[in-house]
């Protein structure tokens, strides 16, 4: 069996994306981070990625939607991608997108994405610092298959944390991000170990 192929998404610092090469650098040849993908030029992610020796690409949104997607498409195609983790990629996919993505492997949705609430709590961007104005008692991550929509596909996995109003901001990130690395980088693992379906990309394709 071939090792399983995994593309990063990521638009800023990389923090998660780190975690998850590292992680994937253990796990002994079951699982492979192929390269890691931005949108942006000026990302962090770019350099963290190439320093721990993982392909890049920049894929800036020039042109509309769709022939952004397309190169990203032919990008994931090149290399049979299997699953895709969106860490921090600040832009969503289109239906059509993840429909292709998915014929390629039996129609399995293979794409997941980590968001540092529990949603339905808090969508979309700033989310641990809207939580942290309304001083809730407690927040989370979430783990979910990716949508169209702005963080609101199927939940895989969440886990709550209690946080101390008096705390600072500075701290519930930290607490947040530590939270997610863990949680990102045992999903990782459970799929190497067989542990969530896959469909291998469809190598007739
Ligand atoms: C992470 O907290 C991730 O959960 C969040 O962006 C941050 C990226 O940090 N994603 C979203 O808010 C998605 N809606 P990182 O670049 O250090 O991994």
């Amino acid at each position: 069996m071939r090792p399983l192929r995994v593309a990063i998404f990521a638009s800023g610092t990389g923090s998660n994306a780190r975690t998850l090469i590292e992680k994937a650098q253990t796990l002994r040849g079951a699982l492979e981070i192929s390269f890691v993908l931005s949108d942006k030029a000026t990302a962090p992610v770019l350099k963290k990625a190439e320093e721990l020796g993982v392909r890049t690409y920049l894929v800036e949104k020039k042109l509309d939607r769709q022939n952004h997607e397309q190169a990203i498409l032919n990008i994931l195609r090149e290399h049979r991608i299997d699953w895709i983790f969106l860490a921090g990629y600040m832009r969503l996919l289109s239906g059509a997108f993840l429909r292709q993505f998915a014929l390629w492997h039996g129609d399995a949705s293979q794409v997941v994405n980590i968001h540092p609430s529990l949603l339905p709590a808090y969508p979309g961007a700033e989310a641990i610092a809207r939580a942290y104005q309304d001083r809730v008692s407690h927040t989370g991550v979430t783990i979910h298959f990716v949508d169209e929509g702005m963080d609101t596909g199927k939940i895989i996995h969440q886990e709550a944390l209690s946080l101390s109003p008096e705390a600072s901001l500075a701290d519930w990130k930290e607490m947040i991000h530590r939270l997610e690395h863990r949680m990102y980088s045992n999903f990782l693992e459970s799929l190497s170990l067989g542990q969530q379906k896959t469909f291998y990309f469809e190598e007739n394709q």
